[in-house]
């Protein structure tokens, strides 16, 4: 397609932030999978996001979010439309007393560090969760010590026309791994009020070094991955199940599901978002053979991919 006709060019000529054309998404996620985003916009600031949105909206443009890329798997062919990221607009980090005003594209990491540092205790369970804050809250990313949606009081969010609104922490329905955000799909999370509790730093910071060293221990942070991909079943964890079920190893192309975390896929060099996928599916096919157990997938698809898990799911399991 010319520059000149491309959605990219008017929306150039609309938002402070940057655009930019066939934009690959494998430099946009920590798999380091995905092909091109028809246009990719890094908004300078609300305003401009507003703009992006209200501009997709009224074109019948599609429009996906993105944060930081830790927890999507995108398609090999990549994303039509427009791909949104909550960064570098909205990575701030307000504090006021023990509230905090967060951006949805600041890290979960610079969060936790920052609350920390000031001694306000409350998010240390997230220590070691990769992603951004928007990503976070619409999944209640956590570990086995925390979930972010205990903190909230507020979320500001746009829905699909581009309107903000304020939805209070009792309108959010946050349960384990999952929200009213994520179940209804068409919110795109802007910024969310915490409230800490001030306790004493070095407490708070040995809570997070042990968080990070249990991480460290226990998870293949070295090779492109995207964290926990199925869901822990109630009462049990999936890891331990994907394990026991013999699939530890197992390889689809470089997709491997990792030797030292079980519920976790990484990418040995030139994976494929295909490969993945199928491994996925293997995965689940195995396990749920086996023990009855049908896991729920914890990544985000993007895409064609998340119609043709839900196809998949409908037809015949595929065994390894
Ligand atoms: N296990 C196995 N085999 C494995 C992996 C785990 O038997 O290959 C067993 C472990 O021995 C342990 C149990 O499964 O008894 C649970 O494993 P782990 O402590 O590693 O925690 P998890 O339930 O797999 C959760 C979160 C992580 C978080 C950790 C640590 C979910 C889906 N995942 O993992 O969340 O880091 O606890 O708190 O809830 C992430 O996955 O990216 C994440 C941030």
């Amino acid at each position: 397609m010319a520059a000149a006709s491309h959605p990219c060019a008017e929306l150039r000529t609309m938002v402070r932030g940057k655009v930019r054309v066939n934009e690959p998404l494998s430099q946009h996620t920590t798999l380091k999978i995905g092909g091109p985003a028809d246009c990719m916009v890094l908004p300078a600031s609300l305003d401009d996001l507003v703009r992006v949105v209200r501009w997709c909206h009224e074109r019948g443009v599609a429009c996906t979010a993105l944060g930081l890329g830790s927890n999507v798997l995108a398609p090999d062919e990549g994303l039509r439309g427009v791909v949104v990221r909550t960064k570098p607009g909205l990575d701030y980090l307000r504090f006021m007393g023990a509230e905090v005003i967060v951006g949805a594209g600041a890290s979960v990491a610079r969060l936790v560090a920052q609350a920390a540092n000031r001694g306000l205790a409350g998010v240390e369970g997230l220590a070691g969760v990769p992603g951004s804050v928007g990503g976070a809250l619409v999944m209640n990313a956590g570990t086995r010590t925390g979930q972010i949606g205990t903190v909230v009081r507020w979320i500001r969010a746009l829905d699909a026309t581009g309107t903000l609104h304020t939805l209070p922490v009792e309108q959010l329905e946050f349960a384990y791994r999952s929200s009213r955000l994520q179940r209804e799909r068409r919110w795109l999370v802007v910024e969310a009020g915490l409230r800490l509790t001030p306790d004493d730093p070095q407490a708070i910071r040995q809570r997070v070094d042990e968080a990070l060293a249990y991480r460290n221990r226990t998870q293949p942070l070295q090779l492109p991955n995207a964290g926990s991909i199925f869901k822990n079943p109630p009462g049990d964890s999936a890891g331990r199940l994907i394990e026991a079920a013999g699939c530890k190893g197992w390889r689809r192309g470089d997709a491997q599901v990792s030797e030292k975390h079980a519920n976790w896929i990484v990418n040995l060099g030139q994976a494929t978002a295909d490969d993945v996928f199928e491994l996925m599916l293997a995965v689940r096919a195995r396990v749920l053979e086996q023990t009855g157990i049908a896991l729920e997938r914890e990544i985000r698809l993007l895409g064609g991919l998340c119609r043709r898990w839900a196809a998949a799911l409908g037809g015949p399991a595929s065994p390894a």
